[in-house]
């Protein structure tokens, strides 16, 4: 069944300073999950998902992640020159992807407004936003899943996975009601990063969203919210709450596999973890992991 959303909206005008110093001069979305950078796997599942035009959205210091979907031709003839097929099928890959578009967020003032920068290339569509913290693994077709939620509901869709008390404030969480579809609910309410005692569930939105475009007028009223920012997640409850403005926002329980390569600590996991199942490398990396684990024993 094809869907009929098209365009993907990549915000990607974070400073990154979880990763300082590593990111005062690339931007964080280019740090690589072993040989890729992040932003690929995310571009490449918007792509994969039948979203062929692809917007992120950039700021100050992001010049390279244009470069990296552009063409490199003095790269490319010097692979061309080694012989190296492989090498200079992976680079000539990059570009040829989908239609890459690009607009800057000027003054960062929350995901809201990052989303809300999007309006004009937008237009009247439904469309969809990935984060690029959030990675999905391949195996895991979630955004097509979501894609048929909105087929079949009409209006917004968001992604949604069950985390334990101690990670509820980390995370926008909605208050859900059952459907005939045990992994599909009605979103009731929404609240970004409430303490856990203030928390309707454990159910914490992650980064996929298909949305009505209805959101960007309400996002061109949203006050700022929580961290003095304007916050998506506050602009899907006023869908949420008002169904007349753009239809219902229902929720995909994605029980799959999300990696996180936003802090530090959950970045290592990810490449170590991604590294490991990779055809050339993960026998190798595999084994000497193995090990390395083994010397730990007693010395933690
Ligand atoms: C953003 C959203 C939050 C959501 C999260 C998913 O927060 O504001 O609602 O749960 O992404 O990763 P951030 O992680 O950018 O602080």
């Amino acid at each position: 069944m094809g869907s009929s959303v098209f365009k993907a909206v990549i915000p990607a005008a974070g400073l990154g300073t979880r990763f300082l110093p590593a990111t005062k001069s690339i931007p964080k979305e280019m740090l690589p999950i072993v040989d890729k950078p992040a932003i690929q796997y995310v571009v490449e599942e918007a792509i994969r998902a039948g979203l062929s035009d692809v917007l992120l959205i950039t700021g100050r210091n992001k010049g390279a992640l244009e470069d990296h979907f552009d063409r490199a031709i003095e790269l490319e003839a010097t692979l061309e020159n080694r012989g190296d097929v492989e090498k200079l099928a992976a680079v000539k890959q990059i570009t040829e992807l989908g239609k890459i578009h690009y607009v800057r967020q000027g003054d960062p003032l929350g995901l809201g407004h990052a989303v809300l920068t999007a309006a004009n290339h937008v237009g009247y569509e439904t469309f969809v936003v990935l984060l690029g913290d959030d990675l999905i693994a391949e195996q895991d077709n979630l955004l097509g899943e979501m894609l048929d939620v909105h087929k079949k509901f009409g209006g917004s869709v968001i992604a949604l996975m069950e985390v334990p008390d101690s990670q509820v404030s980390l995370y926008g969480i909605a208050s859900v009601k059952k459907t005939d579809s045990p992994n599909i609910v009605e979103i009731l309410d929404l609240v970004e990063k409430p303490n856990v005692e203030n928390a309707p569930s454990n159910f914490a939105i992650i980064g996929r969203y298909v949305l009505d475009p209805a959101i960007f007028k309400v996002l061109e009223k949203t006050q700022a919210g929580r961290g003095g920012e304007i916050q998506l997640t506050d602009a899907i409850r006023e869908l949420a709450v008002n169904e007349k403005l753009g239809g219902p926002v229902h929720g995909v329980i994605f029980s799959g596999r999300r990696y996180d390569t936003g802090d530090r600590v959950s970045y290592l996991k990810t490449v170590v973890e991604l590294a490991s199942e990779r055809a050339d490398i993960g026998g190798e990396f595999t084994m000497w992991l193995k090990n390395f684990v083994g010397n730990l024993n007693g010395k933690r």
